[in-house]
């Protein structure tokens, strides 16, 4: 079976839009695929140095995030980055071989250094980011990592790592992994636009029933629609867009029809869209419930990747040591 490879960032909570956007990739590829997903903390460390009082808990509540959303541990190799110093020590020969410029001109360098304000990225740990990333990925000699399109540069750059190390040192020791790439939908948050942490306007995967009911309640609409007899027009509304995703065809050109003709209102529509929602979401909070009430056995999943991980890694490393002459 051909490998995959992916990672994601401790950052917070996850949200509907990271689980249509990755997870749901993730779940469908551990079908064909023989899988290796990890929690990416020390890349969260590259914009978050000063303030790591709350990592152990995000590390924590994403490993519940993908078992519950469906992940199996038993498929999938699960476990975080830090668990495996091989990652530190194939950054820092790799870190000895790419050229500055690279990483200079990786446009995700200069995009976040504009983006974050708040956020000291002056340092050596962020430029050289996605120099630890080509390490997580470059160790496990993946087929295919399932990214998102503004993963790219990173990937780019992986593979023209692998290339210099395997000319420098005349071994072909690194394959050069493919990108496969994950359409991310349009999921807008509750303020309409786009959903994300930063904007406080998620549904979280965490997020009980009837939290993620109030906030389909209040969740903005056509702004033209100011009466529920004016009609309204779901191309610009934020709700249709979640029935889009979630509601079967026939229930979204019934919606369509009666929006514009202020047959139903916008009380019932958010009302039918909850439904599905919570109908889809419902198997992870029972997988989350259960999981919470063993907490013992998150700790053993995780380490158990390790265990699993840990043999491939070291195993790359040796070779890179000995094509190395280290
Ligand atoms: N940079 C990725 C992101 O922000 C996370 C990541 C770290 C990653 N290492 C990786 C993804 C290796 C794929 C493979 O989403």
């Amino acid at each position: 079976r051909k490998r995959v490879l992916s990672g994601m960032q401790p950052s917070g909570l996850m949200h509907l839009g990271n689980y249509l956007g990755a997870l749901e990739n993730w779940k469908a590829l551990q079908e064909d695929y023989e899988c290796f997903f990890f929690v990416a903390d020390w890349h969260a460390l590259s914009t978050n140095y000063a303030d790591t009082s709350r990592i152990r808990e995000f590390v924590r509540e994403l490993l519940i995030d993908w078992l519950a959303a469906g992940i199996d541990p038993k498929r999938s190799t699960v476990f975080i980055q830090s668990h495996i110093p091989e990652h530190a020590v194939l950054h820092l020969l790799l870190s000895m071989m790419v050229p500055v410029s690279w990483l200079e001109r990786n446009p995700t360098y200069k995009e976040k250094q504009d983006e974050i304000k708040e956020k000291d990225l002056s340092t050596y740990g962020f430029l050289g980011y996605p120099v630890l990333q080509a390490a997580d990925i470059l160790l496990y000699k993946p087929d295919f990592v399932p990214v998102g399109k503004d993963q790219l540069p990173h990937l780019e750059l992986t593979r023209e790592l692998a290339r210099r190390f395997n000319d420098i040192y005349k071994k072909p020791v690194f394959p050069e992994p493919k990108e496969h790439l994950t359409k991310f939908p349009k999921v807008l948050g509750t303020d309409g636009r786009k959903m994300s942490k930063s904007y406080g306007n998620t549904i979280n995967l965490s997020d009980t029933e009837p939290v993620v009911r109030q906030k389909l309640k209040t969740m903005v609409t056509d702004p033209a629609r100011v009466r529920r007899t004016d009609p309204g027009n779901p191309d610009v509304c934020p709700v249709y867009e979640f029935h889009k995703i979630y509601s079967p065809p026939a229930v979204q050109a019934q919606i369509n029809t009666d929006c514009r003709t202020a047959a139903i209102g916008c009380i019932d529509c958010k009302k039918l869209v909850a439904d599905e929602i919570v109908a889809r979401m419902a198997p992870m909070w029972e997988a989350r419930a259960s999981l919470i009430s063993h907490p013992s056995r998150i700790d053993e999943i995780a380490q158990e990747g390790s265990q699993r991980a840990a043999i491939i890694a070291k195993a790359t490393l040796a070779e890179v040591n000995e094509a190395m002459k280290i």
